[in-house]
């Protein structure tokens, strides 16, 4: 892989923090093993160490003389044991030429040079047990989280590339998963896993999510092993690989079956009313609450106008009742996390209100940030129960109705985007249009008949 530029990341932390000189220091992910065994886990490298010095091997450190801007990179000392099971690692000459730092060493140099130094501040994240140092206090510690946080809410042009590969290689799996013929969820994750790691993603950014029928009504349902027994069920696809530790989280909701019923193609064409109206707010200077509210306000419409909601519409927007149907937050920033750092700036709140409450971001937007926008519609009963139950609330829900569109179980559609001064560029390429879902799913029918014919 070509040499990231993270030298700028640094640069970028330094000019949102305080202090002027002493040293930053941060550990690298180290190899963790299954409880008491030796079998080793997946290794994912630690986002913020991955966005300073893009390593992605275990054990390594990383130091910043914050006056030189000068960055240090502490490599593992050479273990005779693990060259004989893992091979030899690179040498400083080969590290010095991968990885954009001044210096790297052995982490042997590494003590010397913290317990010399006035200053030394941390992340919380790091680990610094046996380390001596003139740790810095929690207040500037907190300081230079937040400045962190601050560096990594503005992609790089680099960094979107990176969302982008990462979006692609997903959007294709999205549409190969789409034109297979699957008899139970857990062949489309399969599906999904094999496409991505042939474009060479090895890690998903979180568990994929693969629910048919009612299991499409649990936002993070996750066992993804039921059978696929009717074609007029929709299946909620919810996976995003991830590429050199960047992100994507793409959401795309197709019948099993060739065809929406009439009920799915109806709640599918809110959803996707829902996120039309919010890519047309999402540009910089927005704050992020008015395109949830956007969404809020679209569900309201769509359920009214089917006829599954009675009543006024702000009332039931006050009284909590469309975010029984929408009950999280419309997006969340997208980076080297799949729910990244920087939703909630310094001093900005949650609001405790239904349909607030799982925000995960209350901030304006600015040119370079990458959200996800993903509306969605749900028919969870333990969500919706209890508003059928209490008396201010039952008569703004028509029960047959309700039962007429509930076996759609739930509707999602997620897409990534990446703001602009005026506006946003979509980074998603998974068809979502309804003629372009069941020309695909048309291919999936197609092939299965010509494999039971021969
Ligand atoms: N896949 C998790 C989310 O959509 O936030
Ligand atoms: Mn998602
Ligand atoms: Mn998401």
């Amino acid at each position: 892989m070509k040499m990231l530029p993270t030298r700028q990341n640094v640069q970028k932390v330094l000019s949102h923090f305080e202090a002027k000189e002493g040293l930053i220091y941060l550990n690298g992910q180290v190899l963790h093993e299954r409880d008491d065994t030796d079998v080793e886990l997946p290794f994912r490298q630690e986002s913020t160490f991955f966005y300073l010095t893009g390593v992605s091997e275990p054990d390594f450190h990383v130091i910043v003389d914050i006056a030189t801007q000068r960055i240090e990179l502490y490599a593992p000392a050479l273990d005779p044991d693990a060259v004989v099971w893992m091979g030899l690692p690179d040498s400083i000459e080969t590290m010095k030429s991968k990885y954009d730092v001044d210096e790297v060493l052995y982490v042997t140099d590494m003590a010397a040079r913290l317990s010399a130094a006035s200053v030394v501040y941390t992340p919380p994240i790091a680990k610094k047990d046996g380390l001596t140092a003139q740790w810095a206090d929690e207040k500037l510690n907190k300081a230079l989280y937040a400045a962190i946080c601050e560096a990594r809410a503005v992609k790089a042009d680099w960094e979107v590339d990176l969302i982008r590969m990462a979006n692609k290689i997903s959007s294709d799996a999205h549409v190969k998963v789409m034109q297979m013929s699957a008899s139970n969820e857990a062949d489309m994750h399969a599906v999904f896993l094999y496409e991505s790691a042939r474009h060479g993603a090895f890690f998903q950014s979180y568990q994929p999510i693969f629910g048919a029928g009612k299991n499409a009504a649990t936002l993070h349902y996750n066992r993804n092993n039921a059978p696929l027994n009717n074609p007029n069920d929709v299946v909620l696809v919810d996976a995003g690989a991830e590429f050199n530790c960047y992100a994507s989280d793409i959401t795309r909701t197709f019948p099993v079956g060739a065809k929406f019923t009439p009920e799915a193609a109806a709640i599918y064409s809110i959803v996707l009313d829902m996120q039309n109206a919010c890519f047309a707010k999402c540009k910089a200077g927005t704050p992020w609450e008015v395109v949830h509210e956007t969404a809020l306000q679209v569900a309201a419409d769509g359920l009214l106008k089917l006829g599954i909601l009675k009543g006024d519409k702000q009332e039931l927007l006050d009284n909590g009742v469309v975010a029984a149907f929408f009950p999280h937050g419309v997006g969340h920033m997208l980076g080297l996390d799949v729910h990244d750092v920087g939703g909630y700036p310094e001093g900005v709140a949650k609001i405790d209100r239904p349909g607030y409450r799982y925000l995960r971001m209350r901030r304006t937007l600015a040119a370079g940030n990458v959200v996800t926008v993903e509306p969605g519609i749900y028919f969870c009963d333990f969500i919706i129960d209890p508003v059928l139950k209490a008396v201010e609330t039952s008569k703004c829900i028509d029960v047959d109705m309700l039962n007429k569109y509930k076996s759609v179980g739930g509707v999602r559609i997620e897409d990534n985007i990446l703001i602009t001064e005026d506006g946003y560029t979509n980074l998603t390429t998974a068809p979502k249009e309804i003629d372009q879902i069941e020309a695909l799913k048309n291919d999936a029918e197609s092939a299965a008949k010509k494999r039971k014919a021969e």
